[in-house]
């Protein structure tokens, strides 16, 4: 499947994984799609569901996505303003960039919130203890060329047109609100921060999180999917340990480099817990089954093959 990137990325975006996550996910016929944790979005613009509720504790992704769904931001307005914005920026360079994240810090506008996530280092977001977001620039003055500026407007438009066709609903807010809310009808996917690994203002994650998740979890009438590691060269995740008793968990390695040297790729096995059993053909499929501190290779690397569609 064409995986679609959205025009926001975040820390612990999915785009490798959306075919396996898809592959894997019961489609609500009369229910919505539900997404607590929506980050980029990734995963579930990719689903292309008819009806869905979008929730994020970042209050600047879910007023992006708002101001697309309001015509704030067209393609034509989103063009306009990265035409004169990139402009300024390779007038001034750092200067200029630092201007518009202090301007964002204190007006919030959405579209320079897309400006700074597109010319902050590693294209990432993330904000200070205050709620400030703070990643310095990415040091390219010419950062919005005109290709640049077409593939951002690209995939606004690409959004765009998915919210004059689709139901779909984007709100702020905590997950507890919104698991609560779902039906036997609705399919959950869930993709928290992951335990121990960033810390951000709107991105924290610790044990009592993940405790309340899975009480929500446990006790919802929904399908579900949960987004989670399992394991590296070094550790296990040890939270998946409650899961294990009463869902099924299904795993694929994933690899990642940390700078842009060979000699700095890592892998991570990646996990998906369900409460159904998995679609997609696994080594094993019971969670039960699984035995933490095998040898990896030996139980439950996804037999995926990336040729099933979801949309
Ligand atoms: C790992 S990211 C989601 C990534 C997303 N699936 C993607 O592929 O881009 C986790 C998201 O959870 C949000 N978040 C953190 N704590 C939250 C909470 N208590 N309620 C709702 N969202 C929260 C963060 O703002 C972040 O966007």
């Amino acid at each position: 499947m064409k995986v679609r990137v959205p025009p926001v990325k975040c820390q612990g975006i999915k785009t490798k994984l959306v075919p396996w996550i898809l592959s894997n996910a019961i489609f609500p016929k009369d229910g919505f799609w539900i997404e607590p944790f929506m980050g980029s979005g990734v995963v579930g613009f990719n689903a292309y569901p008819e009806r869905a509720v979008f929730n994020d504790l970042n209050p600047h992704i879910i007023n992006f996505y708002k101001a697309i769904q309001d015509n704030l931001i067209t393609p034509s307005t989103a063009r306009k303003y990265l035409s004169a914005e990139g402009e300024r920026l390779k007038q001034k360079g750092d200067e200029y960039f630092y201007r518009v994240r202090e301007r964002f810090n204190q007006y919030h506008d959405p579209l320079d919130f897309l400006f700074l996530s597109r010319a902050s280092f590693n294209g990432m977001i993330r904000f200070n203890s205050k709620g400030e977001y703070n990643v310095p620039f990415c040091k390219k003055r010419e950062r919005f060329s005109k290709a640049y500026i077409t593939k951002i407007v690209n995939q606004i438009a690409h959004i765009w047109r998915l919210l004059q066709i689709f139901d779909w609903e984007f709100r702020c807010g905590d997950f507890e609100e919104i698991i609560l809310m779902a039906t036997s009808n609705d399919f959950i996917y869930c993709d928290p921060p992951y335990y121990g690994r960033h810390i951000d203002y709107y991105d924290k994650w610790d044990e009592a999180e993940e405790n309340r998740l899975f009480r929500l979890l446990n006790n919802t009438p929904a399908r579900f999917i949960l987004s989670t590691w399992h394991s590296n060269k070094y550790r296990k995740n040890s939270a998946l340990d409650k899961y294990q008793e009463k869902f099924f968990i299904t795993t694929k390695e994933h690899f990642y480099h940390i700078g842009a040297q060979e000699k700095n790729r890592n892998s991570i096995l990646e996990a998906l817990v369900m409460n159904y059993p998995p679609p997609v053909p696994t080594v094993e499929q019971s969670a039960r089954q699984l035995a933490f501190f095998e040898d990896r290779a030996s139980y439950s690397i996804s037999a995926f093959s990336g040729e099933e569609n979801s949309s």
